[in-house]
């Protein structure tokens, strides 16, 4: 069953490659802003034509990757840890997403001191807090969330560079029942965290290759709706078999920066 969802979201209004912090990033191939902007919004209007309540933050001149909200802010119970960014040139960009909770009005905001990109790194199940490392997000980070959020929290190693977030490895379908559902691509990660996503998700959603490199997995599902790019064919009909629906979007600007519909989405919980 779908629940009505909260985003925040950033137009990538300053949308552009000029740097590189990731093997998707190549700063001599040219990028569209325009066309940035344009699929940007066909995935909010996505959301809001599924029901869903967007909030959107200004984007602010310098931070081409601020569109990329998810890694600012892990919000769970209405109680919010902020960012720290690994790359300095994105590290501006947590102080504009602190001010905006506070305006927003969310008295708990704490702003972590280990590298922390938030949900790029972290996926909540609903239950527990799984957390990536190996590429961005310290380890000490994860047991700062869990004190900080109060939530028991998974850690789970990345190895495959192309994979340097959690969100681009791992997401929920179903974060609402008591045996969550998850689809993740298992290469992505150490044999040991291999191990554990297989005894805590015995029946989870296995995606290939093919649905890895044009980053499926980060999509973005409600319980019913699946928002995950068009060109994640399998992936698509493994969960449409699960009893989901895919929404297929366009994001291929986005991908140049290596983003996808989720990296462009926070959940704003409680
Ligand atoms: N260019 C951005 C970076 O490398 C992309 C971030 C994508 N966000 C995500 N949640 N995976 O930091």
């Amino acid at each position: 069953m779908p629940t009505t969802r909260r985003y925040l979201m950033c137009p990538p209004t300053y949308f552009t490659v000029e740097y590189a912090i990731n093997p998707w990033m190549d700063p001599t191939q040219p990028t569209s802003t325009s066309l940035a902007v344009e699929q940007w919004t066909a995935l909010k209007e996505t959301y809001e034509r599924l029901g869903h309540e967007v909030h959107v933050i200004d984007p602010v001149a310098g931070l081409p990757d601020m569109v990329f909200s998810a890694n600012s802010g892990t919000v769970i119970d209405g109680r919010v840890l902020g960012s720290r960014f690994r790359a300095e040139q994105r590290a501006a960009e947590a102080d504009h997403f602190r001010r905006w909770f506070l305006g927003a009005g969310y008295k708990s905001v704490v702003m972590p001191t280990a590298v922390n990109e938030a949900e790029g790194d972290f996926t909540w199940t609903g239950s527990l807090l799984l957390a990536g490392t190996g590429f961005r997000t310290d380890p000490h980070a994860h047991s700062e969330a869990q004190e900080v959020l109060g939530v028991p929290v998974v850690s789970l190693q990345l190895v495959d560079p192309r994979f340097y977030h959690l969100d681009v490895a791992l997401f929920m379908l179903d974060d609402q029942s008591s045996s969550p559902l998850v689809a993740y691509y298992p290469e992505a990660f150490s044999p040991g965290s291999q191990q554990v996503l297989r005894r805590l998700f015995p029946d989870a959603v296995i995606a290939n290759d093919d649905d890895a490199v044009c980053l499926g997995l980060n999509a973005v599902s409600d319980g019913k709706h699946v928002v995950m790019p068009v060109e994640a064919v399998h992936l698509a009909e493994q969960v449409a078999r699960r009893g989901f629906e895919p929404v297929l979007v366009d994001i291929s600007e986005l991908r140049k920066s290596g983003g996808g519909p989720k990296c462009c989405t926070m959940e704003l919980r409680g």
